[in-house]
């Protein structure tokens, strides 16, 4: 028996003492031995065990022996917590027997087709069958079959003969998704896991269960039979396909990307990312891709060499500004990297561009990000969570994750302010529902009360702010947020703009300069025909901007349009000048989170046809235009913006922002006030608009994956069934919806979350435009919704 050195005990309450296979290690109190076994270089082998998730010790695979007063006990090391003096054996005669024991039973059904499993050469089965098993079975007998593989989702494909029944998959969908969607069923030789009849496994979070099963029984569409685990190159990198930045693993097999894994960060995603993250690097791979640059034609676009494309830009340039110094306006910016966005500020400065903005009219001010800031980390750890945000399960998913995770399992409230039911409705301590365009009044009454004061009164407040409805001016959020900081002034801010990159390029300078306007008073000069020459950062305002009448004017005015952007797009395909960008994945750079973290993109494949980074157009464009930004490399610019821009000024740790990532220099500097902005009263007769946009919509990265296409919804409004009712259509019915003289026809849909009175209209779905109805100078949309006789 080893007695633990006295010299090394220590006293910390928190911490306990134990010894693993004779070696002193320090635990916490309430973890449990195979944790604690993880720190040290002893492995214990486990299939159900998931230390993002409570444990089952359904496998047995983990048993080890505990010195116990009458002698050696066999445990389940996932199941046992840790305690002062324990003494751990991981690899004794006995604890080999059993875990032999084990992986023969397991083994017993299990199909031995791993020459043909997607998983064979990464499958912990197989792994820990070689270092931990018998070597041969005693069992003779036929195995199990089933039906092989059925899809259980439009991504998801489910080999049951396959599954060990180790509950990770229904864990995960239940306890950190709160999608309970598959289970076990039947019972004894025949359990199983399934999908219940008729419901699909449709989580936004599916990709997840693909991940830490344990075998092949989950495998995922987009990457089944695409590379075996040995031909995959990989590395580390951070998704920016919103702007939650989780950490991801990219794998490539012959310059194509084929899967990406979640990354288990502490401060971000925890091994999460949602399906859509996940697997729109489809889209990377997609042939659509431009991979030339193309110049205007007579026959439209067509083919052309950089120095022309380059050229040809440059001149445009030339000439609007010769013409006014305000004729040339810039757009987009958040879709790439940080250094991406700073060349083109640097650039836009020596051309003095002022009229330039990363957010398209449906963000907030950039002033939010000077609020005094929580990170996600202080945000669940907050006592209470206030949300003036959209629906974080659609727009920030795995942010939403965190959130239901602190509100289910830790001490978090969240208190809700929506104008109609979202995925955290369900966890939340108070939802309160307000009219669009009443939440400041609804705001302040609530928190006026006795239960609220009492919460607030408990610790830390932080509130999730971002846009919520798009037919509502930002202005109502705006007042909403300088009610609750009159109320808690100490309460701290978690901006939520969903653009990958938007505070990144807001903090380097693409966001309105010399109280020039923002995308809005651009595209609504432009519509005045006072801007000659629009250029395009990979954005499609006639996609992502509200109100398709002001930017189809718009476009229509403009002289000259440059794009520098991955796709053709409705925006860009009458461009003068379309420059092909590099992907993600295809670029080295930094991005930065919505709580300001900023960490490292990794290029792991060679940029499609000729396409350049972003960063590396504007240097190019600049030398044509007789400005030398003095960048000759990435590693230049990176120093450059690090010592120029103040907030990047912790970025200079390479090996920080390759991991966790680090968070930006960040003062507290701005104020928000309470608004006394007056609204009009609804008609009666008419519904107040509610637009927000969900997981899987029309966006450009969607519509070029193969596997979520499909899974895109046609446009589709819903209201309460008390107004189904009163309009006097059965559910899933064509209406007509109006404001003014715009008419547009669309199926209605009864939904118990939305509340009466209200429309709620998902953004940018297909088959019909909703974008008419949106007149983004109106402070809130009131529509008529008439039967179609
Ligand atoms: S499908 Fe995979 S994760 Fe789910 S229970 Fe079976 S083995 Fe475990
Ligand atoms: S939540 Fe956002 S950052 Fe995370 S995987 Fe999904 S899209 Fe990517
Ligand atoms: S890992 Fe402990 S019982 Fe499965």
């Amino acid at each position: 028996m080893t007695i633990v050195d006295p010299e090394k005990i220590v006293v910390d309450p928190n911490l306990v003492n134990i010894t693993i296979n004779d070696k002193p290690v320090v635990a916490r109190k309430g973890e449990v031995i195979i944790a604690a076994a993880d720190r040290t270089d002893d492995f214990i082998p486990r299939f159900c065990y998931h230390p993002r998730m409570s444990s089952v010790g359904m496998c047995r695979q983990c048993l080890v022996e505990v010195e116990t007063p009458r002698g050696p006990m066999m445990v389940v090391s996932c199941m046992t917590p840790v305690a002062e003096g324990q003494i751990v054996r991981t690899a004794t005669d006995n604890v080999k027997k059993a875990q032999e024991g084990v992986l023969e039973l397991l083994l017993a059904n299990h199909p031995l087709d791993c020459p043909v499993c997607d998983k064979g050469g990464e499958c912990p089965l197989q792994d820990q069958a070689f270092s931990h098993g018998p070597g041969e079975s005693r069992f003779v007998e036929e195995k199990r079959h089933y039906e092989k593989p059925i899809a259980i989702s439009d991504i998801v494909y489910l080999d049951r003969e396959r599954c060990i029944l180790c509950d990770r998959c229904t864990r995960f969908a239940d306890e950190v998704a709160g999608d309970p969607l598959i289970s076990f069923t039947s019972r004894g030789n025949d359990t199983q896991v399934m999908t219940f009849p008729e419901e699909p496994f449709s989580s936004y979070f599916s990709g997840n269960t693909v991940q830490i099963c344990p075998v092949g029984a989950l495998t995922a569409k987009p990457y089944r039979f695409k590379a075996r685990p040995w031909d995959l190159n990989e590395t580390e990198t951070t998704c920016t396909s919103c702007s939650v930045g989780c950490r991801i693993v990219v794998q490539s097999s012959r310059d194509e990307l084929v899967r990406f894994q979640g990354v288990d960060v502490d401060p971000v995603n925890w091994g999460w990312l949602c399906d859509r993250g996940r697997y729109n690097f489809e889209s990377v791979n997609s042939t659509e891709r431009i991979t030339t640059p193309l110049i205007k034609s007579d026959s439209g676009l067509v083919q052309s060499s950089w120095s022309v494309a380059l050229d040809s830009a440059a001149r445009i340039i030339r000439h609007a500004l010769a013409n006014n110094a305000d004729s040339v306006a810039i757009l987009g910016g958040a879709r790439g990297t940080n250094e991406d966005a700073f060349a083109w500020a640097m650039l836009a400065d020596e051309l003095k561009v002022n009229q330039r903005d990363s957010q398209l009219g449906d963000g907030l001010t950039p002033e939010i990000f000077n609020l005094a800031q929580a990170t996600i980390d202080e945000t669940c750890a907050a006592s209470t969570i206030i949300l003036l945000s959209p629906d974080l399960k659609e727009e920030l998913p795995v942010l939403y994750l965190r959130i239901r995770d602190a509100a289910q399992k830790r001490k978090s409230r969240i208190i809700e302010f929506s104008s109609h039911d979202s995925g955290l409705t369900p966890y939340a301590w108070r939802s309160v529902a307000f009219e669009p365009g009443r939440q400041a009044q609804v705001v302040r009454e609530t928190l006026e009360t006795k239960d609220m004061q009492e919460q607030i009164q408990r610790g830390e407040v932080v509130v999730v702010v971002g846009r919520a409805n798009l037919a509502e001016n930002e202005a109502f959020t705006l007042h909403a947020l300088g009610e609750v900081l009159h109320a808690i002034p100490n309460a701290k801010i978690l901006p939520v703009l969903r653009r990958g990159n938007v505070r990144g390029a807001v903090t380097v300078g693409l966001t309105p300069q010399q109280n020039s306007g923002d995308a809005i008073d651009i595209l609504s000069k432009a519509a005045a025909g006072k801007i000659d020459c629009l250029i395009l950062l990979g954005a499609n305002p006639l996609a992502d901007v509200a109100d398709s009448i002001l930017v189809k004017q718009a476009l229509a005015q403009i002289k000259n349009v440059i794009s520098i952007d991955t796709f053709i797009t409705s925006s860009n395909q009458n461009a003068d000048v379309v420059l092909p960008a590099a992907a993600f994945a295809e670029k080295n750079g930094t991005t930065t989170n919505l709580e300001g973290r900023v960490s490292n993109v990794t290029q792991q494949i060679t940029p499609r046809g000729t396409s350049r980074p972003d960063w590396m157009i504007a240097t190019e464009l600049g030398l044509s235009l007789g400005i030398d930004l003095g960048v000759s490399s990435l590693d230049e610019l990176h120093q450059k913006m690090i010592s120029a821009i103040p907030e990047f000024a912790s970025c200079d740790n390479e090996a920080a922002i390759q991991s966790d990532g680090v968070l930006m220099v960040h003062e507290a500097s701005a104020t928000i006030s309470r608004g006394s902005k007056v609204l009009v009263d609804r008609n009666s007769y008419d519904y107040r608009l509610i637009v927000s946009r969900t997981m899987y919509d029309a966006a450009q990265s969607t519509i070029t994956s193969n596997s979520l296409v499909g899974i895109i919804t046609e446009s589709t409004i819903y209201v309460h069934p008390l107004d189904l009712a009163r309009i006097g259509v059965v559910d899933g019915t064509n209406i007509r919806v109006g404001v003014d003289e715009i008419n547009i026809v669309l199926p209605v849909r009864a939904h118990s979350g939305i509340h009466r009175g209200t429309a709620w209209l998902p953004y940018n779905h297909t088959n019909v435009d909703i974008r008419p109805l949106l007149n983004i100078a109106a402070d809130v949309i009131d529509v008529r919704i008439e039967q179609i006789k």
